[in-house]
């Protein structure tokens, strides 16, 4: 499938709380030096019981309706990324439906962790192909912060908490961007390498028994940082030949902000300037399916991104998932 579909507009909603690598010291035993040398990160949001996963997302998604000089009864379909929706039941798309006044359209999450956005942006452009006249909000929209064990100091320190939010329409409309070329990969046997095993149907949560440490996030970190390495590397190659590009003709680079080094070796791998490879992570920290919509926001609303460029995106996350998107401004 190549046919191309557009975002025409975006947006990003963070949490009011922000958490310095210094406030972590007092939670688990960490230091700001040992956050900032092995991950880049100093801050990240950190969301309060009133802000669940789907008020992120409508927060986000309301200023990506602004940006789109679109009105939520315009939409056709509501499509979220996420692992860390409010409930098991209902989805959070069929929350942010209901916020959003609206009823009947389709609305579902998607199950792609870190790649969760761009998961939504493929499965949006396929949903064009079928209905060109298709407006649609997709999110990516993280509490991560809720399947975080704060007493593992090897991955509470990692994640924070925030949204983004695009319109992806079939048909072109002033100032919106061209979505070129798409590809998702994924590989389960080797899921184990990360988890939030806890509450699902094979490690059920049992009436009035204490959860453990299976209900968040579990990594083996090096594992997850070589295979995320060497994947989003494959697969923006993949999708640059494909459509008969090299990385001379990207403009830049949004990749996910899961770890400074994590995106320095992919620059370094891919041979490219670090100018050309936008970072957020030190202020945001690893927001999974939230990162690439909230970077992207930001890289277009700051003049970093201006028309005429081309735009790669790429992320990794649990599952394994990973996927990279082209974008023409
Ligand atoms: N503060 C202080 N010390 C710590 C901390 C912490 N927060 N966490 C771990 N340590 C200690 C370890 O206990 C270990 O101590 P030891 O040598 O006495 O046993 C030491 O630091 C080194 O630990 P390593 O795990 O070897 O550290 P490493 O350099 O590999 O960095 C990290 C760990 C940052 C997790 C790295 O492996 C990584 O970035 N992995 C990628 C993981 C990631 O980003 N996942 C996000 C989800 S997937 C995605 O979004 C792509």
């Amino acid at each position: 499938m190549s046919s191309p579909c557009f975002i025409s507009g975006l947006g990003l909603h963070l949490p009011r709380t922000l958490v310095t690598n210094s406030d972590l010291e007092h939670i688990v035993d960490t230091s700001d030096e040992w956050i900032r040398s092995r991950t880049g990160i100093a801050t990240r949001h950190f969301a309060q019981a009133d802000e669940p996963c789907s008020v992120l997302a409508y927060h986000a998604a309301c200023k990506a309706l602004e940006n789109a000089g679109m009105t939520a009864q315009e939409l056709t379909h509501i499509f979220v990324g996420t692992f860390s929706g409010d409930y098991n039941l209902p989805s959070t798309a069929c929350l942010l439906q209901d916020m959003l006044g609206l009823k009947g359209i389709p609305a579902f999450d998607l199950a792609a962790a870190c790649s969760g956005f761009l998961y939504c942006l493929e499965t949006a452009r396929a949903y064009t192909c079928m209905y060109p006249e298709a407006k649609i909000l997709i999110v990516g929209s993280e509490v991560t912060t809720s399947r975080l064990n704060f007493e593992d100091r090897t991955t509470c320190v990692l994640f924070g908490d925030g949204a983004g939010a695009a319109i992806v329409t079939g048909q072109a409309n002033p100032g919106s961007v061209k979505v070129i070329d798409a590809m998702l990969k994924a590989d389960g046997s080797v899921g184990s390498l990360l988890t939030v095993h806890g509450g699902g149907s094979a490690c059920k949560p049992v009436l009035g028994q204490t959860i453990g440490p299976e209900y968040f996030v579990e990594m083996n970190g090096r594992d997850v940082f070589k295979h995320a390495v060497r994947c989003m590397v494959e697969i923006s190659a993949n999708l640059l030949e494909k459509n008969g590009l090299t990385t001379d003709d990207i403009d830049l680079i949004i990749p996910h902000q899961a770890n400074i080094r994590i995106i320095e070796a992919i620059g370094k791998k891919l041979n490219v300037d670090s100018e050309k490879i936008y970072v957020n992570v030190d202020r945001i920290g690893n927001t999974s399916a939230a990162s690439i919509p909230i970077a992207l926001t930001e890289a277009v609303a700051s003049g970093r991104i201006q028309p005429g460029m081309k735009v790669l995106l790429t992320a990794f996350g649990g599952g394994f998932t990973w996927a990279s998107a082209l974008l023409q401004f």
